[in-house]
């Protein structure tokens, strides 16, 4: 079978990167944390204490940011930022990055270039609508807010790093905001996307959720290649 590809979009917090990890496992495929790469650049721009604001400084640094993914561990310009990524200065700052154009164009080109020729699942907020907009199989999937904001609650509780609840929920709304209204690929949901809510769900049921429908799509793949003879 050609290279299959899934995309799982859907709102911060909403389970996505868990259930496609666990997914990635069961299938054999590859599996690629889009918001990883954006928060990487966020972290750049911190370090580097660079405003985000002048389109000059974006130009001048963009070619100097290299990203490396090798399994769970992420490297900016050489250096494991595995976990620094993961703070809430980070997650507080990147929905403002992941807004600008260039930085965007330069992304989604590295996602389609890990790709490639690989069985891969994708989880962003514009997998299905611009990075891949013929993947096999679009998720949509969506939580509560207050649901999200319990969610990474426990996250950086089992990080310490130890953050208010309203807070939290706060800053999970922000970034809805941000990335739902934003003019470059736009957190949205594909129109060919299934939509599933993981309200109330454990991780197993979504993940068992997900597993019926990559099933199909793959049935419906070897089924449309071998109708075509390839
Ligand atoms: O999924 P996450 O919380 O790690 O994403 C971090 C930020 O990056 C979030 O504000 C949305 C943005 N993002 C994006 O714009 N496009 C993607 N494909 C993935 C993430």
């Amino acid at each position: 079978m050609k290279n299959f590809i899934v995309a799982i979009d859907g709102p911060a917090g909403s389970g996505k990167s868990t259930v496609a990890k666990i997914l990635a496992k069961k299938y054999a495929m590859t599996y690629l944390d889009t918001g990883a790469m954006y928060r990487m650049c966020a972290l750049y721009f911190i370090e580097n204490e660079i405003s985000i604001d002048k389109k000059k400084n974006i130009e001048e640094n963009l070619p100097l940011i290299n990203i490396d993914i090798e399994k769970d561990k992420f490297f900016l310009n050489g250096k494991d930022v595995s976990l620094e990524i993961r703070t809430p200065k980070v997650t507080g700052m990147v929905s403002y990055v992941a807004k600008i154009k260039e930085i965007r164009e330069k992304m989604v080109e590295l996602q389609r270039k890990i790709s490639e020729g690989k069985d891969v699942i994708l989880d962003g907020r514009d997998i299905g609508t611009v990075v891949f907009p013929n993947a096999d199989l679009k998720i949509f999937l969506v939580a509560s807010p207050e649901e999200r904001a319990k969610r990474r609650m426990k996250d950086y509780e089992e990080k310490g790093i130890h953050e208010d609840y309203e807070k939290v929920l706060a800053s999970i709304l922000e970034r809805d905001f941000i990335d739902s209204t934003r003019k470059e690929g736009p957190l949205k949901k594909a129109s060919d996307a299934v939509e599933i809510s993981t309200d109330g769900d454990t991780i197993d049921e979504t993940v068992a959720k997900l597993g019926v429908f990559i099933g199909v799509a793959k049935e419906k793949k070897a089924r449309r290649e071998e109708e075509q003879g390839e």
